[in-house]
């Protein structure tokens, strides 16, 4: 027999799951897909097939990595998440050859404060492209408190960097050993502007 406890339990149940389903972001969805709340068992849509399976992770302080970020995302129909300081780089900061200028403080091995570690829908993607400029050889700072941040176990990541001169070097190995687990990849190094050469890099990787 249906109560009155009966029915607002299950009115909580339809909003809930209303709610759920109306995440606007497409990590939102993928993660969907795989929380029990949202479907039978039997009924699980397997993380590999769950649109957004991809993610482009960046940081960019000047802009250069965000539009070959773009570029690929658009290329993927994939997610891009942005890395950001909780205290965004000035140029001051940026000023390399200030030797007293944040980046060049914060260089030994400072892991800055981001204002958001974890990406929505982290635990959907099993993909992860991960992009930064290339500071001092290194991946810039911020990348080394995401890396340490999140957990990588499962994820394929292919690092990417954009540089003046500099190649990627072991700075994806670096960051590798940081997070502890995930199948890094080689990465891939462009200058700034280089969206043809991004894209025809990702339509190698055969993740489309
Ligand atoms: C603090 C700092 C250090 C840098 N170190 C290097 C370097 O070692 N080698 C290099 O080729 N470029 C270096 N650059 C240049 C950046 O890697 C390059 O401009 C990059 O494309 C910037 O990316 P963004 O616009 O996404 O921040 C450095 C830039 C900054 C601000």
């Amino acid at each position: 027999m249906l109560t009155r406890r009966n029915l607002l339990q299950a009115a909580a149940m339809a909003a809930v799951t209303m709610l759920a389903g109306c995440s606007g972001v497409r990590g939102g969805d993928a993660d969907d897909a795989v929380t029990p709340d949202q479907a039978a068992p039997d009924q699980t849509v397997p993380v590999e097939d769950a649109p957004g399976a991809v993610l482009v992770a960046y940081f960019s302080a000047t802009g250069n990595t965000e539009e070959i970020v773009q570029a690929l995302a658009e290329r993927l129909g994939a997610d891009a998440f942005a890395i950001e300081a909780a205290e965004p780089y000035t140029d001051a900061d940026l000023d390399y050859n200030d030797s007293s200028s944040r980046t060049s403080t914060e260089r030994a091995d400072a892991r800055p404060e981001l204002a958001q570690v974890t990406p929505d829908g982290w635990a959907g993607y099993q993909t992860v492209l991960l992009g930064y400029p290339i500071w001092w050889g290194e991946a810039a700072w911020p990348l080394r408190t995401f890396a340490g941040g999140n957990d990588f176990a499962g994820k394929t990541v292919v690092p990417f960097c954009t540089s003046a001169s500099s190649g990627i070097g072991d700075s994806g190995a670096a960051l590798a050993e940081l997070a502890g687990g995930g199948d890094w990849r080689d990465g891939e190094r462009f200058p700034a502007g280089a969206t043809d050469d991004a894209t025809a890099w990702v339509d190698g990787l055969g993740l489309a």
